[in-house]
């Protein structure tokens, strides 16, 4: 695995979105994956300037989301779905029916995971952004999930619904289930960007790059990938 310090978060977001920027422009067609969360809206935010000040088009771009919550609606404003469009989609020239994410409102969830896995089957990701959890998790693979897991539903372990509690009005809210890709559908995307900021991703970051290759912290088989690089802030990186 390649391993970036970054200065800091903005820092981490520019060098993101140079690889990211690298991509689009090689190929108009690219098929992006991509990740909510705090981490990497400091890149999405590069990417809305960008198309904005160069006018990079995102026309015949392609988008999987990795996860989703279930029970909400994408209207919901919690909703990841939601969360993409505020972020970037409805900021880009994307077209809507290229962009695809798990739907959280599906009553029938093995349906739901089996049209997603089809899905993704079509649709090989030229990159994967990823943020990573203060356990160790990639999209909401908690600890103990098997590499070999492909898209799924999945119990939210207590520390995420603390740690996502920040961005609803009670920590009641929070839905306790989610659908997610699985480790070995992230594992096939052709380039992975995994970005870490601050010191709570320190323990986090060090079993990534250091630690032993474990299902006990998900994010250990990225270790296992041929294209891998992670960026991270100083404070991330504290114990590397
Ligand atoms: C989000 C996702 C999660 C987050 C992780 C870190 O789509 O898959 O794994 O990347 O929980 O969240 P933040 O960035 O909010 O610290």
């Amino acid at each position: 695995m390649k391993v970036i310090i970054a200065k800091d978060y903005d820092d981490m977001s520019e060098k993101a979105f140079g690889i990211m920027l690298e991509t689009v422009k090689s190929n108009p067609n690219a098929v992006l994956g991509l990740a909510t969360g705090s981490t990497p809206i400091g890149l999405y935010r590069n990417m809305v300037r960008d198309h904005r000040e160069n006018g990079t088009s995102y026309k015949n771009i392609r988008t999987v989301n990795l996860d989703e919550y279930a029970g909400l609606e994408g209207t919901h404003p919690q909703s990841y779905a939601c969360f993409m469009r505020k972020n970037l989609f409805d900021q880009l020239d994307i077209q809507e029916k290229n962009t695809n994410i798990e739907n959280g409102a599906a009553k029938d969830a093995d349906a739901e995971c089996a049209r997603y896995n089809a899905l993704l089957e079509e649709m090989p990701r030229d990159i994967q952004i990823l943020g990573i959890g203060s356990n160790g998790h990639i999209a909401f693979n908690e600890p103990g999930t098997p590499f070999g897991s492909t898209t799924h539903t999945v119990r939210l372990a207590e520390s995420t619904i603390k740690d996502n509690s920040r961005l609803f009005d009670s920590i009641d809210e929070v839905p306790r289930a989610a659908f997610t890709m699985g480790l070995k559908n992230i594992m096939q995307s052709k380039k992975i960007v995994i970005l870490a900021n601050g010191a709570n991703k320190a323990n986090a970051v060090y079993g990534l790059v250091k630690g032993e290759v474990t299902e006990r912290v998900p994010a250990s088989v990225l270790q296992l990938h041929p294209d891998c690089v992670l960026i991270c802030d100083e404070a991330a990186a504290s114990r590397l």
